[in-house]
């Protein structure tokens, strides 16, 4: 028997059932469509309450687009956006911001998945030159795509260079609850208070379906934003149920709770993992997710009853990721069999 809950994604888990309740709730009568009705306006006021009166946020259905609209309002075709080389924007979204800005990216090789910037200096040339791509945007990950957590005072100081050079810092925060629950910050401290100009937000991975948003800390860099939107496909016609999503995901702290819990579980898999010799936690444990390395012989026999991403196949790395729905259990079965497998 496959058990009820694997380690692959966090996009794999449920929808919560306070979500569920919210979109059943909006599931009344009619209204009126593309975000002029009144469950988008309150969902809208609670960002506001989080980042800000002043900001601009738009609700989009995945994270490919949060991320590829929000570099398209910030760039020209002409520029190029800097980003660690294990970025989703780089690796996992098909060429879609490449193609969507038709922007250069460069990616650095950034070993725990985090830009210095020492890195973006040396990546930062060619400025005024008329035969070169003109860096415009530094992207990062937070919390990364290794499961790691820039400490506030690395993407003040990436803000910063940004700034000066009248570059942008886009956040792809796929996973920006785990990260600000894992440093024990407010959402709005964890972004704009360090100087992030936009932000992808994810609901999707901290239990929300097909809800992702984009945040403009700067208002004038949202203009004309509700036509990229459409134009990018992403403009929903239902958008209440979108909006109900956010709604409950950031009343009453649900998306820290959710977060807050699946970078515990992530916290006890790592515990009992390192309880086996024959495996090693290649990265800091910082979110929700744990990298380990691992006999190679036995990923295909662990997925035979649990699936799950091999993150390098080289390297015989992979990737287990926890979820808001991940129980105590759920952890202990999987170490078990962890360790019978490579045991034996
Ligand atoms: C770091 C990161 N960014 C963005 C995304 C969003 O991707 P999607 O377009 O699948 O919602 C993901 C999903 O896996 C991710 O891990």
């Amino acid at each position: 028997m496959k058990p009820a809950r694997s380690f692959a994604s966090d996009n794999n888990a449920t929808v919560h059932p306070e979500i569920l309740e919210a979109i059943s709730a909006a599931n009344r009568g009619h209204t009126v469509g593309y975000g002029n009705d009144e469950y988008t306006d309150s969902a809208v006021r609670r960002f506001r309450e989080h980042f800000g009166a002043d900001i601009e946020v738009f609700f989009v259905f995945n994270g490919t687009a949060a991320n590829c609209l929000s570099l398209k309002a910030l760039t020209e075709s002409y520029h190029a956006v800097i980003c660690p080389e294990s970025a989703h924007i780089y690796t996992d979204e098909c060429g879609a911001p490449e193609r969507f800005t038709g922007c250069k990216l460069i990616p650095l090789p950034a070993r725990d998945g985090k830009l210095t910037v020492e890195m973006v200096r040396g990546a930062y040339h060619g400025i005024g030159d008329q035969h070169h791509v003109q860096p415009r945007v530094i992207s990062i990950t937070q919390a990364s795509e290794t499961g790691t957590v820039y400490k506030p005072s690395d993407i003040r100081a990436l803000a910063r260079f940004a700034h000066e050079r009248e570059m942008f810092l886009h956040v792809d925060g796929a996973r920006i609850a785990n990260a600000a629950a894992s440093l024990g910050q407010t959402l709005r401290q964890a972004t704009r208070d360090l100087g992030v100009d936009v932000l992808s937000f994810g609901g999707t991975k901290n239990g929300a379906m097909g809800a992702e948003a984009v945040v403009f800390f700067d208002r004038k860099l949202a203009r004309d934003f509700l036509y990229r939107r459409k134009q990018g496909m992403q403009l929903a016609s239902k958008m209440r149920f979108i909006s109900a999503q956010f709604e409950a995901l950031l009343t009453n702290d649900l998306w820290l709770r959710n977060a807050r819990h699946a970078n515990r579980m992530a916290r006890l898999l790592e515990k009992e993992i390192r309880k086996i010799p024959q495996v090693k936690i290649v990265y800091p444990v910082e979110a929700n997710g744990v990298f380990v390395k691992i006999p190679h012989r036995a990923i295909a026999r662990l997925q035979k009853r649990y699936f799950f991403y091999v993150w390098d196949e080289n390297e015989s790395v992979v990737r287990w990721m926890c979820s808001f729905d991940t129980t105590e259990e759920d952890v202990k079965q999987f170490v078990k069999f962890v360790a019978e497998i490579v045991g034996g």
